[in-house]
């Protein structure tokens, strides 16, 4: 039985299959962030960031069961999105990878609700947690959207397991 409580098909793709199929829809990049009860960041890039609802305003992320900060995203009441520039991969690759206090030494910033934000970003969004669902190996993270400062530029993408460029011409 699967964590909803369905029956798993006995027909479903391969992981291999998922995730190039997957990997097919192009997405934008962004940094989540939370902040734990010492006060200290945490953060990973995500690709999994959907708008939910326009009335409330609701969007959703969906965070792996094994990633490092799963206790701090689930105790939080609030946490960041930075949705990174074009020019801000090194930052997605930082934030992928395996290792501790991803924000030091970058420039950041607590928003009003003290969540960590990234300066440079496309858009710094600030989220209240109002559903988390387990489904699978992640937790989708329903939240509404209480602030938002959006800037100009173009966004990084990442398509078929590589970060890209949007080119429209
Ligand atoms: C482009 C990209 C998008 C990702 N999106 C997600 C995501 O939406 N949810 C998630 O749990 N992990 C996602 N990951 C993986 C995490 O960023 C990575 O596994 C995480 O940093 C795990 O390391 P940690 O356990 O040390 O935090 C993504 C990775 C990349 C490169």
């Amino acid at each position: 039985m699967s964590s909803e409580g369905l029956p798993e098909s006995p027909q479903a793709v391969s992981r291999d299959v998922f995730r190039r199929a997957c990997g097919r829809f192009a997405t934008g990049v962004a940094i989540a962030g939370a902040i734990d009860s010492s006060g200290v960041p945490h953060g990973l890039t995500v690709n999994s960031f959907s708008s939910v609802s326009l009335d409330p305003p609701l969007i959703l992320i969906c965070l792996g069961h094994a990633i490092a900060a799963i206790d701090v995203f689930r105790q939080s009441r609030h946490f960041g999105l930075s949705v990174l520039h074009e020019d801000q991969r090194e930052l997605a690759e930082r934030f992928a990878m395996r290792m501790d206090a991803r924000f030091e030494s970058l420039a950041w910033r607590r928003g009003e609700t003290g969540v960590p934000l990234l300066d440079g970003a496309l858009a710094a969004i600030e989220c209240e947690t109002r559903h988390r669902l387990a489904a699978g190996d992640h937790d989708i993270f329903i939240a509404e959207m209480l602030r938002a400062t959006v800037g100009e530029g173009e966004p990084l993408i990442y398509f078929a397991s590589e970060y890209s460029r949007l080119s429209l011409d």
